[in-house]
């Protein structure tokens, strides 16, 4: 894949999302500046979400629609956002969502195993989906370096300006839960245990999560020639935004197994609840995309004087990414199912 496609590719990154954008009540398009409060606010919900007695974020409005958390201001902000980038002249990066390698089992296997009352897989892939969902969190421990001195250009009012001022903040909340409500990782638990009448958990799936696939391995940077702190955000957040796009297909293989009355004792509450965490992922990928076009968009001040092109920077991350996501992940999934 060349960095040409990645710009040009078709696919939407943010494709078959509910309507979690819709519960703005700032429609304006040219507001480029927001607090943190407002990226945090969630409004109020006429009915909060509950899923297997577990309070969770979002809710329910009148109607019955569900909609995602702390999308008030953030929804909106994240359109202005992209508009001010494509007015400017620049594109959006989109990930083409057809890179993503199916998940394994598939729904049919998984589906099969289940039938025949062979329950383990697939309880270890829906506890581990939710420790990655929890894992989610770290983005706020990201560590932004001085992008005022390292950047060329200015880029006040852009997602950039924002990541440290309530974007990273509203994406872990959304992924581990804050205070006594529950995010994804509750969710995602939630929905495995009302579909398959709360199975026993197997106590070894965090620890051979992290001892399984040497993950933690740092890879050598790709540009020695920029400031560590930066190409380490844009690898983090590039490696995020990949994964996020991929998820689409777990919550494709989530939503038809868990709604599937044969195999899930309920099939409605436990297939509805990982199309509200589907809907919530919306703005993770769009945020991630504006601000990583953003630095593509820009100039880069090398530590050595000299400069290089965002674009140079960014798209090289993401092929890093999408090589080893596209070649390793089917065979983690299959290692993990063993
Ligand atoms: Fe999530
Ligand atoms: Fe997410």
């Amino acid at each position: 894949m060349t960095a040409d496609s990645i710009g040009a590719a078709t696919a939407s990154a943010a494709g078959d999302t509910q309507m979690s954008d819709d519960r703005s009540d700032d429609r304006s398009d040219d507001r480029v500046q927001f607090s943190v409060e407002e990226l945090l606010t969630s409004g109020e919900y006429t009915e909060p979400l509950v899923a297997n007695g577990v309070r969770c974020h979002g809710g329910f409005d009148a109607d019955g629609v569900y909609f995602s958390p702390r999308v008030v201001h953030r929804a909106p902000a994240i359109k202005a956002w992209q508009h001010q980038l494509q007015r400017e002249g620049h594109e959006l990066i989109e990930i083409p969502s057809d890179l993503m390698p199916p998940p394994h089992p598939n729904v049919a296997q998984a589906k099969l195993l289940l039938q025949n009352d062979v329950r383990d897989p697939i309880v270890r892939a829906l506890t581990i989906i939710s420790i990655v969902e929890g894992f989610g969190a770290m983005i706020r421990d990201v560590e932004v370096p001085d992008l005022a001195s390292l950047l060329v250009e200015p880029f006040e009012g852009t997602a950039l300006a924002h990541l440290t001022s309530g974007l990273f903040e509203a994406h872990a909340r959304d992924e581990s839960g804050y205070r006594e409500e529950g995010g994804h990782k509750q969710m995602w638990e939630a929905a495995r245990d009302a579909a398959l009448e709360n199975p026993k958990i197997p106590g070894d799936v965090l620890m051979r999560l992290m001892s399984g696939r040497g993950r933690s391995q740092r890879p050598a940077p790709a540009f020695p020639q920029i400031a560590p702190q930066l190409e380490r955000m844009l690898g983090f957040m590039a490696n995020v935004l990949v994964v996020e796009v991929f998820a689409t297909g777990t919550f494709r293989w989530g939503i038809e197994l868990l709604s599937d009355p044969e195999v899930s004792a309920a099939p409605e509450e436990a297939g509805g609840m990982v199309r509200n965490i589907e809907a919530d992922e919306k703005p993770h990928v769009d945020y991630l995309r504006t601000a990583l076009s953003e630095v593509r968009a820009r100039t880069i001040r090398t530590t050595d004087g000299k400069e290089i092109a965002g674009s140079v920077v960014v798209d090289a991350l993401l092929h890093r990414v999408l090589h080893q996501m596209t070649r390793n992940r089917r065979r983690d999934q299959q290692e993990d199912l063993r």
